[in-house]
Protein backbone atom coordinates (compact mmCIF):
# COMPACT_ATOMS: atom_id res chain seq x y z
CA UNK A 1 0.00 0.00 0.00
CA UNK A 2 1.59 3.67 -1.10
CA UNK A 3 1.65 5.92 2.16
CA UNK A 4 -1.94 7.58 0.70
CA UNK A 5 -3.41 4.81 0.97
CA UNK A 6 -1.82 4.25 4.72
CA UNK A 7 -3.34 7.55 5.83
CA UNK A 8 -7.12 7.41 4.68
CA UNK A 9 -7.31 3.94 5.96
CA UNK A 10 -5.76 5.63 9.31
CA UNK A 11 -8.15 8.66 9.02
CA UNK A 12 -11.67 6.51 8.05
CA UNK A 13 -10.73 4.21 11.00
CA UNK A 14 -10.26 6.48 13.92
CA UNK A 15 -12.75 8.63 12.76
CA UNK A 16 -10.86 11.56 14.71
CA UNK A 17 -8.01 13.63 14.33
CA UNK A 18 -4.27 11.88 13.74
CA UNK A 19 -1.38 14.47 14.55
CA UNK A 20 1.51 14.78 11.55
CA UNK A 21 3.77 13.48 13.82
CA UNK A 22 1.81 10.68 14.95
CA UNK A 23 1.43 9.16 11.10
CA UNK A 24 5.17 10.20 10.75
CA UNK A 25 6.05 7.58 13.14
CA UNK A 26 3.74 5.17 12.57
CA UNK A 27 4.22 5.09 8.97
CA UNK A 28 8.40 5.74 8.91
CA UNK A 29 8.03 8.79 7.06
CA UNK A 30 9.01 12.94 7.74
CA UNK A 31 5.76 15.01 8.31
CA UNK A 32 6.83 16.64 4.54
CA UNK A 33 5.71 13.40 3.43
CA UNK A 34 2.83 13.10 5.55
CA UNK A 35 1.70 16.22 4.19
CA UNK A 36 2.20 15.97 0.41
CA UNK A 37 0.10 12.44 0.62
CA UNK A 38 -2.82 14.46 2.37
CA UNK A 39 -3.02 17.37 0.35
CA UNK A 40 -2.89 15.20 -2.83
CA UNK A 41 -5.65 12.79 -1.50
CA UNK A 42 -7.70 16.30 -0.82
CA UNK A 43 -6.82 17.08 -4.74
CA UNK A 44 -8.39 13.54 -4.95
CA UNK A 45 -11.68 14.86 -3.55
CA UNK A 46 -10.97 13.67 0.17
CA UNK A 47 -13.10 15.64 2.55
CA UNK A 48 -9.90 16.15 5.31
CA UNK A 49 -9.88 18.86 7.31
CA UNK A 50 -6.61 19.97 8.84
CA UNK A 51 -6.35 21.82 12.48
CA UNK A 52 -3.38 23.66 13.92
CA UNK A 53 -2.51 21.68 16.94
CA UNK A 54 -4.83 18.76 16.12
CA UNK A 55 -3.65 17.37 13.29
CA UNK A 56 -5.52 15.71 10.30
CA UNK A 57 -9.44 14.23 10.27
CA UNK A 58 -11.45 12.58 7.39
CA UNK A 59 -15.07 14.57 7.74
CA UNK A 60 -18.32 13.32 6.42
CA UNK A 61 -18.39 14.97 3.08
CA UNK A 62 -16.34 12.26 1.59
CA UNK A 63 -18.90 10.38 -0.32
CA UNK A 64 -16.45 9.91 -3.53
CA UNK A 65 -16.49 6.67 -4.97
CA UNK A 66 -12.98 5.12 -5.45
CA UNK A 67 -10.75 1.92 -5.17
CA UNK A 68 -8.44 3.99 -2.86
CA UNK A 69 -11.92 4.52 -0.34
CA UNK A 70 -13.22 0.91 -0.96
CA UNK A 71 -10.19 -0.86 0.29
CA UNK A 72 -9.62 1.26 3.24
CA UNK A 73 -12.96 -0.21 4.19
CA UNK A 74 -12.03 -3.08 3.81
CA UNK A 75 -10.68 -5.69 5.86
CA UNK A 76 -10.00 -8.21 3.56
CA UNK A 77 -7.05 -8.29 1.42
CA UNK A 78 -8.50 -7.61 -2.23
CA UNK A 79 -7.15 -5.97 -5.39
CA UNK A 80 -9.70 -2.57 -5.94
CA UNK A 81 -10.42 -1.15 -9.79
CA UNK A 82 -12.25 2.10 -9.96
CA UNK A 83 -13.68 2.94 -13.60
CA UNK A 84 -16.10 6.07 -13.47
CA UNK A 85 -17.75 4.81 -16.44
CA UNK A 86 -17.52 1.28 -18.18
CA UNK A 87 -19.90 -0.43 -20.49
CA UNK A 88 -20.95 -3.12 -17.50
CA UNK A 89 -18.28 -4.33 -14.69
CA UNK A 90 -18.96 -8.03 -15.09
CA UNK A 91 -18.02 -7.73 -18.68
CA UNK A 92 -14.72 -5.89 -17.89
CA UNK A 93 -14.09 -8.34 -15.56
CA UNK A 94 -14.43 -10.65 -18.47
CA UNK A 95 -11.81 -8.89 -19.77
CA UNK A 96 -9.67 -8.67 -17.30
CA UNK A 97 -10.13 -12.83 -16.21
CA UNK A 98 -8.98 -13.23 -20.31
CA UNK A 99 -5.77 -11.19 -19.89
CA UNK A 100 -4.98 -13.88 -17.17
CA UNK A 101 -5.48 -11.35 -14.20
CA UNK A 102 -5.16 -13.84 -11.11
CA UNK A 103 -6.38 -13.67 -7.47
CA UNK A 104 -9.47 -12.05 -6.45
CA UNK A 105 -10.45 -8.72 -7.74
CA UNK A 106 -13.62 -6.30 -7.25
CA UNK A 107 -14.85 -3.42 -10.08
CA UNK A 108 -16.52 -0.99 -9.29
CA UNK A 109 -17.95 1.84 -10.72
CA UNK A 110 -20.56 4.56 -10.92
CA UNK A 111 -22.33 4.21 -14.07
CA UNK A 112 -22.64 1.63 -17.04
CA UNK A 113 -23.48 2.01 -20.69
CA UNK A 114 -24.54 -1.06 -20.66
CA UNK A 115 -25.18 -2.62 -17.63
CA UNK A 116 -26.65 -6.47 -17.80
CA UNK A 117 -29.53 -8.21 -16.25
CA UNK A 118 -30.55 -11.64 -16.02
CA UNK A 119 -32.04 -12.74 -18.85
CA UNK A 120 -30.83 -11.36 -21.77
CA UNK A 121 -32.39 -8.07 -19.76
CA UNK A 122 -29.93 -4.30 -19.49
CA UNK A 123 -29.91 -2.97 -16.28
CA UNK A 124 -30.14 0.58 -16.18
CA UNK A 125 -27.11 2.59 -14.48
CA UNK A 126 -27.32 6.05 -14.90
CA UNK A 127 -24.35 8.41 -13.57
CA UNK A 128 -23.93 9.60 -10.12
CA UNK A 129 -26.98 7.56 -8.44
CA UNK A 130 -25.95 4.05 -7.73
CA UNK A 131 -23.58 2.36 -7.47
CA UNK A 132 -22.65 -0.80 -9.81
CA UNK A 133 -19.80 -2.70 -9.03
CA UNK A 134 -18.87 -7.01 -9.86
CA UNK A 135 -16.46 -9.23 -7.30
CA UNK A 136 -14.53 -11.89 -8.64
CA UNK A 137 -13.96 -14.78 -6.51
CA UNK A 138 -12.17 -18.05 -7.11
CA UNK A 139 -14.09 -21.10 -5.70
CA UNK A 140 -11.96 -23.94 -6.75
CA UNK A 141 -15.32 -26.25 -6.49
CA UNK A 142 -17.88 -27.61 -8.93
CA UNK A 143 -20.54 -25.22 -10.38
CA UNK A 144 -23.21 -26.93 -7.60
CA UNK A 145 -21.22 -25.49 -4.99
CA UNK A 146 -20.01 -22.21 -6.60
CA UNK A 147 -24.31 -21.46 -6.38
CA UNK A 148 -23.95 -20.75 -2.96
CA UNK A 149 -22.47 -17.22 -4.17
CA UNK A 150 -25.93 -16.40 -5.97
CA UNK A 151 -27.85 -16.41 -2.45
CA UNK A 152 -25.22 -15.35 -0.16
CA UNK A 153 -25.03 -11.96 -2.61
CA UNK A 154 -28.49 -10.91 -1.91
CA UNK A 155 -27.54 -11.67 1.36
CA UNK A 156 -24.38 -9.08 2.07
CA UNK A 157 -26.36 -6.48 0.14
CA UNK A 158 -28.94 -6.80 2.62
CA UNK A 159 -26.61 -6.90 5.73
CA UNK A 160 -24.23 -4.04 4.57
CA UNK A 161 -27.79 -1.63 3.83
CA UNK A 162 -29.26 -2.64 7.82
CA UNK A 163 -25.39 -1.92 8.80
CA UNK A 164 -25.31 1.85 7.00
CA UNK A 165 -28.74 2.75 7.09
CA UNK A 166 -31.97 2.42 9.28
CA UNK A 167 -33.75 0.89 6.33
CA UNK A 168 -34.96 -2.96 6.21
CA UNK A 169 -34.43 -4.52 2.80
CA UNK A 170 -36.24 -7.62 1.84
CA UNK A 171 -34.78 -10.42 -0.78
CA UNK A 172 -37.07 -11.55 -3.43
CA UNK A 173 -36.11 -15.34 -4.56
CA UNK A 174 -33.76 -15.12 -5.83
CA UNK A 175 -31.52 -12.36 -5.42
CA UNK A 176 -33.09 -9.21 -5.75
CA UNK A 177 -33.39 -6.43 -2.99
CA UNK A 178 -36.35 -4.81 -2.18
CA UNK A 179 -37.45 -1.95 -0.18
CA UNK A 180 -40.65 -0.82 0.63
CA UNK A 181 -42.36 -3.09 -2.08
CA UNK A 182 -40.15 -1.85 -5.25
CA UNK A 183 -36.58 -3.28 -6.29
CA UNK A 184 -33.51 -1.13 -5.50
CA UNK A 185 -30.98 -3.51 -6.35
CA UNK A 186 -30.33 -6.05 -8.85
CA UNK A 187 -27.94 -9.36 -8.97
CA UNK A 188 -26.28 -10.88 -11.51
CA UNK A 189 -23.44 -14.01 -11.02
CA UNK A 190 -22.04 -15.80 -13.69
CA UNK A 191 -19.24 -18.33 -13.46
CA UNK A 192 -16.20 -19.42 -15.83
CA UNK A 193 -15.58 -23.25 -16.02
CA UNK A 194 -12.65 -25.19 -16.18
CA UNK A 195 -13.52 -27.82 -18.95
CA UNK A 196 -10.73 -29.96 -18.38
CA UNK A 197 -11.55 -31.00 -14.16
CA UNK A 198 -15.61 -28.94 -14.40
CA UNK A 199 -14.87 -26.68 -11.65
CA UNK A 200 -15.58 -23.35 -11.61
CA UNK A 201 -12.39 -21.39 -12.47
CA UNK A 202 -14.07 -17.79 -11.36
CA UNK A 203 -17.71 -16.43 -10.30
CA UNK A 204 -18.68 -13.01 -11.54
CA UNK A 205 -20.49 -11.53 -8.72
CA UNK A 206 -22.17 -8.42 -10.17
CA UNK A 207 -24.59 -5.61 -7.87
CA UNK A 208 -26.39 -3.06 -8.65
CA UNK A 209 -27.65 -0.90 -6.02
CA UNK A 210 -30.11 2.30 -6.97
CA UNK A 211 -28.91 4.74 -4.19
CA UNK A 212 -30.94 7.76 -5.32
CA UNK A 213 -32.37 6.87 -8.60
CA UNK A 214 -36.03 9.22 -8.46
CA UNK A 215 -36.98 8.44 -11.91
CA UNK A 216 -36.61 4.90 -14.53
CA UNK A 217 -37.07 4.22 -18.46
CA UNK A 218 -41.03 3.79 -19.28
CA UNK A 219 -40.28 0.09 -19.33
CA UNK A 220 -38.72 -0.52 -16.10
CA UNK A 221 -41.52 -0.78 -13.69
CA UNK A 222 -41.83 -1.18 -9.75
CA UNK A 223 -38.22 -0.12 -8.94
CA UNK A 224 -36.89 2.35 -6.41
CA UNK A 225 -33.97 3.47 -4.42
CA UNK A 226 -32.36 3.45 -1.27
CA UNK A 227 -32.94 7.07 -0.61
CA UNK A 228 -30.55 7.08 2.29
CA UNK A 229 -27.64 8.91 2.86
CA UNK A 230 -24.89 6.31 2.70
CA UNK A 231 -21.43 5.65 1.91
CA UNK A 232 -21.00 4.73 -1.22
CA UNK A 233 -17.67 3.33 -0.63
CA UNK A 234 -18.73 1.96 2.64
CA UNK A 235 -21.78 0.04 1.10
CA UNK A 236 -19.28 -1.73 -1.74
CA UNK A 237 -16.51 -2.52 0.68
CA UNK A 238 -19.35 -4.32 3.55
CA UNK A 239 -20.79 -6.12 0.99
CA UNK A 240 -18.02 -7.25 -0.59
CA UNK A 241 -15.85 -8.16 2.52
CA UNK A 242 -19.21 -10.21 3.75
CA UNK A 243 -19.05 -11.78 0.55
CA UNK A 244 -15.86 -12.92 0.77
CA UNK A 245 -16.30 -14.74 4.19
CA UNK A 246 -19.62 -16.70 2.88
CA UNK A 247 -19.46 -16.73 -1.27
CA UNK A 248 -18.34 -20.19 -1.30
CA UNK A 249 -18.75 -21.53 2.36
CA UNK A 250 -21.83 -23.34 3.47
CA UNK A 251 -25.40 -21.88 3.43
CA UNK A 252 -25.12 -22.93 7.29
CA UNK A 253 -23.80 -19.37 7.80
CA UNK A 254 -26.53 -17.30 6.34
CA UNK A 255 -29.53 -19.11 5.14
CA UNK A 256 -31.50 -18.49 8.77
CA UNK A 257 -31.06 -14.56 7.76
CA UNK A 258 -31.90 -15.03 3.95
CA UNK A 259 -35.22 -16.99 5.11
CA UNK A 260 -36.12 -14.13 7.69
CA UNK A 261 -35.51 -11.44 5.25
CA UNK A 262 -37.65 -13.11 2.25
CA UNK A 263 -40.89 -11.12 1.36
CA UNK A 264 -42.41 -13.74 -0.43
CA UNK A 265 -43.19 -16.97 2.10
CA UNK A 266 -47.13 -16.93 1.67
CA UNK A 267 -47.32 -15.03 -1.32
CA UNK A 268 -48.83 -16.03 -4.50
CA UNK A 269 -46.25 -16.83 -7.14
CA UNK A 270 -46.22 -17.31 -10.91
CA UNK A 271 -42.64 -18.57 -12.97
CA UNK A 272 -42.72 -20.54 -16.34
CA UNK A 273 -42.35 -24.57 -15.55
CA UNK A 274 -41.29 -26.48 -18.48
CA UNK A 275 -42.28 -23.97 -20.55
CA UNK A 276 -45.37 -23.47 -18.97
CA UNK A 277 -47.23 -20.32 -17.18
CA UNK A 278 -47.14 -22.05 -13.71
CA UNK A 279 -48.99 -20.63 -10.79
CA UNK A 280 -48.94 -21.90 -6.85
CA UNK A 281 -47.61 -20.50 -3.79
CA UNK A 282 -44.13 -20.00 -2.16
CA UNK A 283 -44.03 -22.22 1.56
CA UNK A 284 -40.43 -22.35 2.29
CA UNK A 285 -36.64 -21.84 2.04
CA UNK A 286 -34.37 -25.01 1.71
CA UNK A 287 -31.16 -25.43 3.59
CA UNK A 288 -29.54 -24.48 -0.05
CA UNK A 289 -31.73 -21.65 -1.19
CA UNK A 290 -34.59 -23.55 -3.15
CA UNK A 291 -37.94 -22.36 -3.32
CA UNK A 292 -40.30 -24.86 -2.39
CA UNK A 293 -44.09 -23.95 -3.64
CA UNK A 294 -47.08 -25.73 -3.59
CA UNK A 295 -48.70 -25.78 -6.77
CA UNK A 296 -52.49 -25.28 -7.32
CA UNK A 297 -53.36 -28.62 -7.62
CA UNK A 298 -51.79 -29.44 -4.31
CA UNK A 299 -48.53 -31.08 -5.48
CA UNK A 300 -45.32 -29.84 -3.96
CA UNK A 301 -41.97 -28.91 -6.16
CA UNK A 302 -38.70 -27.07 -5.15
CA UNK A 303 -37.76 -24.72 -7.63
CA UNK A 304 -33.69 -24.31 -8.01
CA UNK A 305 -33.60 -21.16 -10.35
CA UNK A 306 -35.23 -19.22 -12.42
CA UNK A 307 -37.10 -16.15 -11.71
CA UNK A 308 -40.48 -15.87 -9.79
CA UNK A 309 -43.04 -13.32 -10.02
CA UNK A 310 -45.22 -12.25 -7.00
CA UNK A 311 -49.12 -12.45 -8.14
CA UNK A 312 -50.15 -9.15 -6.15
CA UNK A 313 -47.05 -7.16 -6.97
CA UNK A 314 -45.51 -7.33 -10.76
C1 LIG B 1 -31.03 -8.15 -12.60
O1 LIG B 1 -31.72 -7.63 -11.72
O2 LIG B 1 -31.54 -8.60 -13.64
C2 LIG B 1 -29.55 -8.25 -12.40
C3 LIG B 1 -28.90 -6.91 -12.52
C4 LIG B 1 -27.41 -6.94 -12.24
C5 LIG B 1 -26.75 -5.58 -12.41
C6 LIG B 1 -25.32 -5.55 -12.01
S1 LIG B 1 -24.68 -3.91 -12.00
C7 LIG B 1 -23.06 -4.51 -11.85
C8 LIG B 1 -22.97 -5.73 -12.72
N1 LIG B 1 -22.62 -5.37 -14.08
C9 LIG B 1 -23.62 -5.66 -14.94
O3 LIG B 1 -23.58 -5.45 -16.16
N2 LIG B 1 -24.63 -6.19 -14.28
C10 LIG B 1 -24.36 -6.34 -12.87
Amino acid sequence: MSLKDDILKELINSGDYISGQALAEKFEKSRAAVWKAVKSLISDGYSIDAVTNKGYILTSGNNVLSARSVKAYMEKETDVIYLPSVDSTNNYCKKLLAQGKEGTFLVVSDCQTNGRGRQGKSFYSPPGSGVYFSLVIRPHTTLQNSVTATTAAAVAVCKAIEKLTIKSPKIKWVNDVYLDGKKICGILTEAITNFEDSTVDSVIIGIGINISTSSFPSEITNAGCLDADVNKNKLVALTADYLLTTAVSGYNDFIDYYRSHSMIIGEKIKFIKDSQVTYGTATAIDETGGLEVELEDKNRIVLRSGEITIRKID
